[in-house]
């Protein structure tokens, strides 16, 4: 191979290997058995020579891996992620790295189980399993694990883009909820789709799905008995649910997070599932991860997975082949993909993934 490319984690599926390997790179995939590679690490992974690098959301690719890339001849990076919050676009640019993302391909998988979670809280799946298992079951009793019907019920989107719409259309048209979301953009594809199946829904006989854009976030927090957080992690977007805002919410609602953990102020999250026991949460991201803030692992009214929104076989296939696409195409300057020192930069929500 004419080209060095170093991936910090083995990833799923052959095809971006044979990607990779047929067209001249000389790949090698870090064995290091700790989960997360400290920045020191990864510097000794690349080494002195390197054209571009796959790696991963656990990793914080700053000003010191950009420029040991860069001294390495290095001119590629792709997260194999879609957020991109550990990397420093700013610190790449300055090194002339190309940096990558996977878009596209996680859409319908991380919505998916914003939904799973919306249910499992709604239905209080986890704890049924485990009243089962312990044994507690004496026999049926119209008291037992009530939880609430979402037919009727609003679900609050905050975050309109790919994965939040794919959400909302789920819970609408699965569940006919009614929708309220919040964007800085118009989701005008969602809006045509809800409209367009609460006319469905009126030609049979039912009741239509109501449908609003929020003007503002609290207003979706006030409403809704739902609610996903779909937001980008930014300084804008830091804290975004704090304890001012867990208190508009609803007594009995139920919150998703499968973003980003420091869009929540864990901390106050905790207290507040304190205080109010009929307030439900389902977390797949955690402000600092791998831990979770003290408390919340004893939280009856919490649902809590390690990160794992993304993890269907097809998706992470699909992920590692766009992180490598993105390796491969800056490194030999395919039109399209060659576009340097961008995120998001060849896949929208209208493009078909590779197979
Ligand atoms: C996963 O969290 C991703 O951003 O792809
Ligand atoms: C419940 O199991 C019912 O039959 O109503």
């Amino acid at each position: 191979g004419k080209y060095r490319v170093v991936s910090t984690k083995s990833m799923p599926g052959t095809r971006w290997i044979k990607l990779l390997v047929d067209q001249d790179c000389r790949l090698e995939i870090c064995t290091e058995k700790k989960t997360i590679l400290s920045v020191e690490d990864i510097i000794s992974l690349i080494g002195n020579k390197c054209d571009g690098v796959i790696g991963q959301l656990t990793e914080d690719w700053g000003e010191k891996l950009f420029s040991a890339l860069s001294r390495a001849g290095g001119t590629a990076f792709s997260n194999m992620a879609v957020g991109y919050n550990n990397v420093d676009v700013d610190a790449a640019n300055k090194y002339g790295v190309a940096v990558g993302n996977t878009p596209g391909v996680l859409t319908e998988t991380t919505a998916e189980l914003a939904a799973s979670l919306s249910l499992a809280a709604a239905r209080r799946i986890v704890e049924a399993d485990e009243f089962m298992r312990g044994g507690l079951y004496d026999g049926w009793l119209p008291h037992l694990f009530v939880g609430n019907l979402l037919k009727g019920q609003t679900v609050g989107v905050i975050g309109a883009g790919r994965i939040g719409s794919a959400y909302a259309r789920m819970m609408v048209e699965g569940f006919k909820m009614n929708l309220i979301y919040f964007d800085l953009y118009q989701s005008t594809r969602l809006e045509k789709f809800v409209t367009a199946y609460g006319q469905f829904l009126k030609a049979n006989g039912e009741q239509p799905v109501k449908w609003r854009r929020a003007s503002s976030m609290d207003e979706v927090l006030r409403e809704a008995d739902v609610i996903s957080l779909h937001p980008v992690l930014d300084k804008t977007t830091y804290h975004l649910v704090n304890k001012e805002r867990l208190g508009k919410m609803k007594k009995e609602a139920i919150l998703i997070n499968c973003s980003r953990g420091p869009v929540i102020d864990e901390a106050a999250l905790v207290d507040h599932l304190r205080q109010n026991p009929m307030f439900r949460v389902g977390l797949d991201v955690f402000e600092e991860e791998p831990y979770m803030k003290p408390g919340l692992a004893e939280m009856k009214n919490a649902i809590v997975v390690p990160h794992i929104a993304s993890a269907s076989k097809w998706t992470r296939e699909g992920m590692a082949t766009l992180a490598a696409l993105n390796v491969l195409g800056k490194i030999k300057n395919y039109p399209i993909w060659a576009d340097p020192n961008r995120v998001d930069p060849f896949l929208n929500e209208n493009s078909t993934p590779p197979p």
